[in-house]
């Protein structure tokens, strides 16, 4: 770098300043987005939910279910571990999915949540579900959820 001058050198520091600033604004607009967009579930592989994928039934019609299971191990770590935890385990910011009751009074509440989300008073706790994913999607993560059960 012997031939160096200094505008070169100047030169360099605006490009790194300018990188720099890059870098910063980006990151916020990136976490941002991976936090509010839920992500597609292919749930082609499972079966369509009569009456209609429309009308949505209070209980799950996938419990049990293996390929359910995998799926919905799939579509919860993408759509709902970022709030809920990695494998259902709750780091804090939202209940443990673990303790939700088994059953058909577990999945009442679970759908509730799901479709809806959850707000208060004008805030967003969590963002409503159900239009974006389906409850195919649904159920899948209600039956993964079954098999990560505790009661303490
Ligand atoms: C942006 C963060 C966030 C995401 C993403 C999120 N949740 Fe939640 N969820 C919450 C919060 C916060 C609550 C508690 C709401 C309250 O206190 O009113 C909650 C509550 C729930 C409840 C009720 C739990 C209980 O014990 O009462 C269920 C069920 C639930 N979420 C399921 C899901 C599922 C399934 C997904 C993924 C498809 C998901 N959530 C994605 C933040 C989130």
């Amino acid at each position: 770098m012997s031939g160096t001058t200094g505008n070169r050198k100047i030169g360099r520091m605006l490009l790194l300043a300018a990188a720099a600033a890059l870098t910063l604004s980006a990151a916020p607009r990136l976490s941002a987005h991976g936090n509010v967009t839920p992500q597609a579930v292919d749930t082609t592989a499972l079966p369509d939910i009569a009456p209609s994928n429309e009308t949505w039934l209070t209980h799950n019609p996938y419990r049990g279910n293996a390929k359910a299971i995998e799926i919905g191990a799939s579509a919860y770590g993408q759509n709902c571990a970022r709030c809920h935890g990695l494998d259902a385990i709750s780091g804090g910011i939202a209940p443990d999915l673990r303790l939700l009751e088994l059953g058909d009074s577990g999945d009442e509440w679970f759908v509730q949540r799901f479709q809806h989300g959850s707000v208060r008073e004008g805030k967003v706790y969590m963002p409503p579900m159900g239009e974006v994913l389906g409850q195919k999607a649904g159920w899948a993560i209600r039956t993964w959820l079954e098999t990560k059960h505790t009661d303490e």
